[in-house]
């Protein structure tokens, strides 16, 4: 039987969402963005999400890590604003995104605490999630909260086996966001959005292609530049999924004109040059 609690998204529904810039908009209405990944040894996830973040139409992107992947950011994205370290040295930002690619040390951690102490939505993925399931603490925040983990980073965080997740996922996605008084984005082959009292929202778009490293990263870039343009957590879980998703499936078949053998592989850069479109 159809469950009445879940909805699938439809193209109408992202198309009303989206935020449009007013004649007399200006960068930091439009939506600034924070942007703490990356490390010494993971700089790609920094790149790739602040590039989901510039091509997901973020007012302004200000990124902050280390001193390496800040290169490689500055190198790729001259648009972004960069800040070494120090969380109280960026300037005002409307959402952090925290996690991909941070690491899971003490000095992540100490990152991460000090930013989701801010009164603004944050999204948290990736290593932030597996710092959130050794330190429930940082989930309780004053401000609206969002996290984006696959099966396996879901099962820390619950601490339910994988295999079980994988099974029911539905049911999982809304008892996290139950239990942990969140918004859920479950990342997979079908991609679902929870939240208490509202229906869970499943993306109809993607591509078995998406299934490849740092797809990820640029979810959480583009669905915390929607958070900065004013989107509510459930919003913009559900726009990014949306988009992402199509900007993958033109990826990987060509579209509009087409593939001569209908589809090809895709890297999370396709997805990001994508996304515009
Ligand atoms: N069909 C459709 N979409 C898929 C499929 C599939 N079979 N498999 C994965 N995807 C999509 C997911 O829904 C998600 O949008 O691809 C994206 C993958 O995101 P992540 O699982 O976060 O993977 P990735 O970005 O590669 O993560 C990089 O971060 O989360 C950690 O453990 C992860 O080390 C890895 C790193
Ligand atoms: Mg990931």
């Amino acid at each position: 039987l159809p469950d009445p609690d879940v909805v699938a998204l439809q193209d109408e529904d992202v198309a009303d969402l989206l935020p449009r810039p007013a004649p007399e908009s200006d960068k930091y209405r439009r939506g600034v963005v924070g942007i703490a990944a990356g490390s010494h040894l993971f700089t790609g996830a920094a790149v790739l999400a602040v590039g989901g973040a510039v091509r997901g139409g973020a007012g302004m992107v200000r990124y902050l890590g280390p001193e390496e992947p800040i290169g490689l950011v500055r190198a790729r994205w001259p648009e972004a604003v960069t800040t070494i370290d120090d969380p109280a040295k960026v300037g005002r930002v409307q959402a952090w995104v925290v996690g991909p690619g941070l690491g899971t040390g003490e000095e992540s951690h100490r990152i991460a605490a000090a930013l989701l102490k801010s009164d603004v939505p944050a999204l948290i993925d990736a290593d932030g999630i597996t710092l959130a399931s050794r330190d429930r603490a940082l989930l309780r925040r004053t401000a609206p909260t969002l996290i984006t983990p696959h099966a396996g980073e879901l099962s820390r965080l619950l601490g339910v086996p994988r295999e079980r997740i994988e099974a029911r996922r539905l049911e999982h996605a809304r008892r996290a966001a139950e239990e942990l008084g969140v918004t859920v984005l479950l990342k997979g082959s079908t991609t679902l959005i929870a939240e208490v009292d509202r229906p869970v929202r499943v993306n109809p778009t993607g591509t078995p292609w998406l299934a490849t490293g740092g797809t990820g990263d640029v979810l959480s870039g583009l669905a915390g530049a929607l958070l900065a343009g004013g989107l509510s957590c459930y919003d913009a879980a559900s726009a990014a999924a949306y988009l992402h998703g199509l900007a993958a499936r033109r990826a990987a078949t060509g579209a509009p004109a087409g593939l001569p053998y209908g589809e090809s592989p895709i890297s999370a850069e396709d997805v990001i040059a994508r996304l515009p479109e």
